[in-house]
């Protein structure tokens, strides 16, 4: 395979995503020599900056530790450009088309990498540009976007629509930037390389699944976007159902692209829209201690809003080998720690042999301090016969002292220059998932479900461990 030169535009340089996570994803593969030293990246926005402003900006985040982070961080600025322009307008894009030009004089790159960090309203003025005035017949051209991919099936149709009209699916790549994340890579490793795992992966030994995901943090000036998606469509509907699907689909023929994304549109296509009494939301109010501000507090945040900073949500997935099985999906913002996590609860030992068994339990561990754990039942040690739960454990930081877990956007942008869309997101893959959620969307969005407050800081709203186990979950001893 023809290795290709790369130049990289970033669109919307000047924005948040650019600074916390593209440019030093750019950097990190720079410096680990995943991406060619000549590999030239120009960053493209409204806002005018200076040369020492885009210099900060593009090193704000960035981390260094050691003296050749600093030399490597040099280099990388030296390749490093900004532009600043409309981007609905011919001109900006023009003078964008002269600056590759030059670029390439000097570099013989022969492919372009168009990196989207921008909000949706300037998803398609832009795409249409890019189109129009930098798209090289000659040349590779690949596009990354970021979600949001619309908001309801419809808008993501249309947005699908709009944007086929102008970039191949072959030149299209959709980030979800869990796909990228250690663990969530490591689920198809765990199921389909283990007996001893692949073997109870089903409705038969497996009473309920949970996936977690908390923050700490709120929306912090984030509300204006936030308020318009609400948690639903930030996180559940995107990184939680990717989850939810590596970790139910049927094992792929290869790990090539399309037949793992083939699976995983077939697993989403056997889940039927959630129903109402599955849904239970929550919205954050002050803390207890009256330090932390509620979520109505953030000035962005439009008086009264109803939008949901919590959500728990149970799915069911009708096939052979998931039929029963609730899913149980919780996520939310501004609560008692941050933590991303997959637990698989077993059904209950048969018989009564042995009494006061608690349930075996698979925990798998996102972030942060990676791990995969399994709860067994085990003797006591002493001389009676005592059973007590305890844990096969392997965290990542003792097993694995030396290695480095990758950024989840280094992965997927050095997937992309590769051309390796298996962690990305289909078409076919997003029109599937916004069937599960858009019927509730709307539900939610016409207030039919009114959000339980909760405090900055705790658990979440009440009622949440009631749901928890209407839909099976069975706490043990140690919970
Ligand atoms: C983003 C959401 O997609 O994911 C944010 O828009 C959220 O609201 C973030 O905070 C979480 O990502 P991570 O990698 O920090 O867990």
């Amino acid at each position: 395979k023809k290795k290709h030169l790369y130049t990289v535009v970033v669109l919307g340089a000047s924005g948040d995503l650019a600074k916390k996570k593209t440019f030093p994803a750019l950097f990190g593969l720079f410096k680990n020599q995943y991406l060619d030293q000549n590999t030239h990246i120009v960053g493209y926005a409204r806002t005018k900056m200076d040369r020492p402003k885009f210099e900060e900006h593009v090193t704000k985040h960035i981390k260094l530790k050691t003296q050749d982070d600093h030399d490597a961080l040099t280099r990388f600025l030296r390749q490093c450009s900004y532009l600043d322009g409309q981007y609905d307008t011919d001109d900006g894009f023009q003078a964008l088309e002269k600056s590759l030009v030059d670029i390439e004089k000097s570099s013989r790159a022969t492919a372009r990498l168009f990196y989207m960090a921008l909000p949706p309203s300037v998803f398609i003025p832009v795409a249409t540009n890019l189109k129009k005035h930098n798209y090289k017949k000659d040349a590779l051209i690949r596009l990354i976007v970021e979600k949001p991919f619309g908001m309801d099936l419809e808008s993501s149709r249309k947005l699908a629509k709009d944007l086929g009209a102008l970039f191949t699916e072959e030149e299209i790549y959709r980030i979800d930037h869990y796909l990228g994340k250690e663990m969530v890579k490591n689920l198809m490793i765990l199921r389909f390389a283990n007996v001893i795992f692949g073997s109870v992966w089903n409705r038969h030994c497996i009473d309920n699944v949970q996936i977690t995901f908390k923050e700490k943090i709120g929306t912090e000036g984030r509300g204006g976007y936030f308020d318009e998606f609400g948690i639903l469509r930030d996180v559940m509907q995107n990184h939680m159902l990717q989850i939810l699907t590596l970790m139910t689909m049927e094992p792929p023929i290869s790990l090539g692209a399309e037949d793992v994304r083939d699976e995983k549109v077939k697993v989403l296509r056997f889940i039927p829209p959630i129903a109402k009494e599955d849904v239970l939301l929550g919205q954050y109010t002050k803390s207890e201690d009256g330090k932390e501000p509620g979520y109505l507090d953030d000035k962005t945040v439009p008086k009264g809003s109803k939008t949901p900073t919590y959500a728990a949500a149970t799915l069911y997935i009708h096939n052979e080998r998931w039929s029963g099985v609730p899913f149980i999906l919780k996520c939310g913002k501004a609560l008692d720690q941050q933590k991303t996590e997959i637990r698989i609860q077993f059904k209950d030992v048969s018989g009564n042999l042995l009494s006061k068994l608690s349930r075996n339990e698979i925990v798998i561990r996102v972030q942060p301090q990676e791990a995969v754990y399994v709860k067994i039942m085990n003797k006591e040690p002493g001389l009676g016969m005592k059973t007590v739960i305890s844990d096969l454990d392997l965290s990542y930081s003792s097993r694995f002292d030396n290695s480095v877990i990758p950024e989840a956007y280094e992965s997927l942008i050095l997937d992309s220059l590769n051309g390796d869309h298996s962690n990305f997101v289909r078409d076919d893959e997003l029109d599937a998932a916004w069937k599960i959620f858009t019927p509730i969307l709307k539900t939610i969005d016409n207030g039919e479900i009114v959000p339980v407050p909760y405090a900055f800081g705790s658990r979440g709203p009440k009622g949440v461990t009631e749901f928890m186990a209407k839909h099976g979950y069975m706490r043990g001893e140690q919970d």
